[in-house]
């Protein structure tokens, strides 16, 4: 797939069909990752592997304990049917202050790869920079030492669902030259 169709075709899945997703297909994703620019080249990605139902069950339920009213739409219950979840964590220590934007754009790697080989992912935050909780229930769940920083999660899974086509805001509207 070129990749403009695989940046333009992603899309947010979160139903998805009982087949396990091999662990070399994992592997191959996680690669991708490796691949992410990072500051000052520190590649400090460190990713747990999440097949337990036990595991996905208390991320769900962690997930949905700090899901605001306003979200409640994106609840997520579907963590739990997930064949398979990356947490995608970086190393505080080789982060050089850029803990999420290292984390951030790994994961969009990992999105587009899976996509690309036919996979189903969301995007989910492991974090809320106003209220440290959240990453701590789940650096307990995970047993992540303190020096690693939980920052995303991403389920993974063949689609169960199509989404609804998205409507694309126009480009001139995003846009301004010179300045602002
Ligand atoms: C920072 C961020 C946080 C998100 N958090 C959630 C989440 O908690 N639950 C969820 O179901 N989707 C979450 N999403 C996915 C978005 O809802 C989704 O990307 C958006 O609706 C656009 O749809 P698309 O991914 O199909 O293009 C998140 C996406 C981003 C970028």
């Amino acid at each position: 797939m070129k990749l403009d169709e695989t940046i333009k075709g992603r899309r947010s899945i979160r139903k998805y069909q009982d087949v396990e997703i091999p662990d070399s297909v994992i592997e191959e994703l996680l690669d991708l990752a490796l691949h992410t620019p990072s500051s000052m080249n520190g590649q400090p990605w460190h990713f747990i592997v999440v097949r337990r139902q036990e595991t996905k069950t208390k991320l769900a339920e962690i997930k949905n304990r700090y899901c605001p009213v306003e979200k409640q739409m994106y609840r997520a219950d579907f963590l739990k049917d997930a064949p398979v979840i990356i947490v995608v964590c970086v190393d505080k220590n080789k982060s050089y202050d850029r803990e999420v934007e290292n984390a951030v754009l790994a994961t969009l790697n990992i999105l587009l790869g899976a996509f690309s080989r036919g996979i189903g992912t969301v995007y989910m935050s492991a974090y809320k920079p106003d209220d440290s909780r959240i990453s701590e229930e789940i650096r307990k769940a995970l047993r992540i030492p303190m020096s690693i920083a939980p920052i995303t999660i991403i389920p993974l899974g063949y689609p169960d669902e199509t989404p609804e086509p998205k409507t694309i805001r126009d480009i001139k509207g995003a846009i301004s030259y010179e300045s602002y």
